[in-house]
């Protein structure tokens, strides 16, 4: 089975990238499933109805997110409906939506996990011992967890406690693609953040000037995402359908793309 992963999705100039290189990306690597990070799909910060149909509709098979999951609140009733779209499983218990879901194409089942770190984030629960329960609810060994997490120890440690019991664990959220993939001694791929897909111009994906502002200023200003040609990052797994282990990993990083 092999799966193509995005990264966090930024903006419109983001969406643009992914919607029009989409079909290249499959037309090279045949994906099986086509996973994508939508946290920063709606102008830098969450994403909307409207965004979640149109990402189904360009041929992504299921959307995960992260602290910015719930920034537009209207994304509450997709999240209950849409079991294509997850948010971080260790929000307060009672938050709208899930953190799991199972994906199935051509006979094959795809597990997918979502959660986020705690280290420099905010108050989640402990995504350790999460991460325990939510296995044992999933009845297929091919089970990809989205890991988004500032500390690279943090998502070190965490790729180690998971490793045998998943596919994958796929950072996100730091935005920048880092060069560490490869496969754990039990079969468990890792990289520690699969980078964004947006404008490469940019701090993370924002607008530079504003960004560069704040730093000389420290004067509250608004982010904005940046415009302009963007960068498309991502991996593509192969994964064995009967034991869940994963048997390569490949860093994807197409630049310069509108
Ligand atoms: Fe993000
Ligand atoms: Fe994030």
């Amino acid at each position: 089975m092999r799966v193509l992963f995005l990264g966090d999705i930024v903006g419109k100039a983001g969406r643009r990238a992914v919607a029009n290189c989409l079909p290249s990306l499959v037309d090279t690597y045949s994906p099986d499933f086509v996973i994508a990070n939508g946290e920063n799909a709606a102008a830098g910060i969450g994403i909307t109805p409207e965004i979640v149909s149109e990402f189904l509709k360009i041929g992504i098979d299921a959307i995960t997110l992260g602290n910015h999951a719930f920034n537009r609140r209207e994304i509450e009733s997709t999240l209950e409906s849409e079991p294509r779209l997850i948010r971080p499983a260790n929000f307060p218990k009672g938050t709208a939506g899930r953190g799991l879901t199972v994906i199935e194409k051509s006979g094959m089942r795809l597990g997918l996990i979502n959660l986020c770190g705690r280290v420099f984030m905010s108050e989640y629960d402990d995504p350790f011992r999460l991460l325990d329960e939510l296995i044992d609810q999933v009845d297929t060994p091919a089970i990809i967890v989205d890991f988004h997490a500032e500390a690279t120890s943090e998502k070190s440690a965490f790729a180690w406690y998971a490793d045998g019991r998943v596919s994958a664990v796929l950072g996100t959220h730091t935005h920048v693609q880092t060069a560490d993939e490869r496969i754990l001694p039990e079969g468990t791929a890792f990289i520690s953040d699969v980078g964004m897909c947006g404008p490469m111009d940019s701090v993370i994906g924002m607008d530079r000037d504003v960004i560069l502002r704040r730093f000389l200023t420290l004067m509250p200003e608004r982010f904005e995402v940046a415009s302009g040609r963007s960068v498309i990052c991502g991996v593509v797994l192969d994964v064995k359908v009967d034991t869940g282990r994963t048997e390569s990993i490949e860093r994807v990083q197409w630049r310069d793309v509108t």
